[in-house]
């Protein structure tokens, strides 16, 4: 079976209770449950990390290598200032789905630069709790693809 893992960057352990017009009103715990639903249907295994720490997360990404097929990654704010986290992306050879809640392009000027978009598989955004399942669908379709060759 394959395998994916979705990585929160920092505050997202705070959806739901975080500018809620923006955000939402879903916990992610609750996100995580609706993608742990999505991916049984889909036949893929799934797993999640969230840290605030951006050196905790180009770890997880460097192991992710060994043990997962694919990543889904929502880098929140270090989406727009990473070079490191862009960099163990460019890295790893497995796919990697970036996805955003919001539409980053319809925001401040800063956050319509993303140094993940570039080393990206391919990029969700603005479609709130739908951009992780349309980022988790892009990533199930690349390794299908994958597995044809
Ligand atoms: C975000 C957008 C980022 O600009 C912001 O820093 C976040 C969340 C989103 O999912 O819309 O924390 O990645």
């Amino acid at each position: 079976m394959k395998k994916i893992i979705v990585i929160h960057g920092p505050n997202l352990n705070l959806l739901g209770r975080r500018e809620k017009k923006i955000y939402g009103t879903m916990s992610l715990e609750v996100i995580n449950r609706t993608l742990a639903a999505q991916a049984k249907k889909e036949g893929v295994g799934i797993a999640f990390f969230q840290s605030n720490v951006e050196g905790e997360i180009v770890d997880r990404l460097q192991a992710a290598e060994e043990e997962f097929d694919a990543v889904v990654i929502n880098p929140a704010a270090f989406t727009h200032t990473s070079v490191a986290i862009a960099d163990a992306i460019a890295a790893i050879s497995i796919p990697v789905v970036e996805v955003h809640l919001s539409n980053i392009h319809a925001r401040e000027e800063f956050r319509k630069k993303s140094y993940v978009s570039p080393v990206a598989a391919g990029v969700v955004f603005g479609f709130g709790v739908e951009s992780y399942l349309l980022g988790l669908q892009g990533a199930v379709g690349l390794l299908a693809k994958r597995k044809k060759k």
